[in-house]
């Protein structure tokens, strides 16, 4: 590997204070020889974020949110501000998940002001792309998942301050993953869209997770695929032992 891996867990809307526990037994796995190949992150809910950077001082984990609002603040009822993310701990900001893509309606554009406030607050954005079954099948996921990149990404972009996740949203817990020739044809078309956004040089260091349904028992041979540089993990991300089985195939 010439890009070191990240593997990064989005809890969604999982977790009270007695799951803090899950993040300390992952930092108690999280022994030297893993520490020397692979970073991690884990993303609870806003509520949990203070307090899990907390738990986590010490450990070389580090924490995300899993959204934040485009604005940087003012009247806007019940958002989370990437500069609160900041304040609570956060190094990332989880943005444009298909949850909220579909869920609340994010377009592209509006995904984009969300990675931009979050660079703003100097965290690092996870952005999120991914194809439906529809679209898959109708032959489209690489227009698709393309498209998303050019209305999601700003353009100014550095390989360091972005993380892109390819999250196919038939994948995603549902216990289906892609074979790793798509995953392998997904995640090159992603580097090459990122070139001619970016420029080759930033594209070549950008970390590409692959996110949906990844586990123990197929972590490796996703996180064995060129261009894969680590995955976001949902359900897999609530059991320690699980998560640290995940980062370890990245070795
Ligand atoms: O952000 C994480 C993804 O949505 C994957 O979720 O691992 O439960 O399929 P999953």
């Amino acid at each position: 590997r010439n890009i070191r891996p990240l593997v990064a867990g989005n809890w969604k809307m999982n977790g009270l204070k007695a799951d803090l526990a899950i993040a300390v037994e992952v930092a108690k796995g999280y022994d030297t020889a893993l520490k020397a190949v692979v970073d991690l992150a884990v993303c609870p809910p806003a509520t949990l974020l203070y307090t899990t950077t907390a738990a986590l001082i010490g450990s070389r984990i580090a924490t995300g949110g899993q959204d934040c609002s485009s604005n940087a603040g003012g009247a806007f009822t019940g958002e989370v501000s990437a500069a609160m993310l900041a304040d609570s701990g956060a190094s990332f900001a989880i943005v444009g998940h298909s949850e909220r893509r579909t869920l609340h309606g994010e377009t592209n554009a509006i995904v984009k002001a969300k990675a931009q406030a979050a660079r703003d607050a100097l965290l690092v954005p996870i952005i999120c792309v991914g194809e439906t079954k529809d679209e898959r099948e109708a032959g489209k996921a690489l227009a698709i998942v393309k498209k998303q990149l050019r209305g999601s990404v700003p353009e100014d972009s550095t390989a360091a301050g972005l993380v892109i996740a390819y999250e196919p949203v038939w994948a995603i817990g549902t216990g289906l993953t892609p074979t790793a020739a798509d995953v392998a044809e997904m995640h090159e078309a992603i580097r090459t869209e990122l070139g001619r956004l970016l420029g080759k040089g930033v594209a070549a260091s950008v970390r590409l997770l692959y996110g949906g349904s990844v586990k123990p028992s197929n972590a490796a041979e996703l996180m064995n695929v060129a261009h894969v540089d680590g995955a976001l993990v949902g359900g897999a991300s609530l059991k320690a032992e699980d998560f640290l089985a995940i980062a370890r195939a990245c070795a």
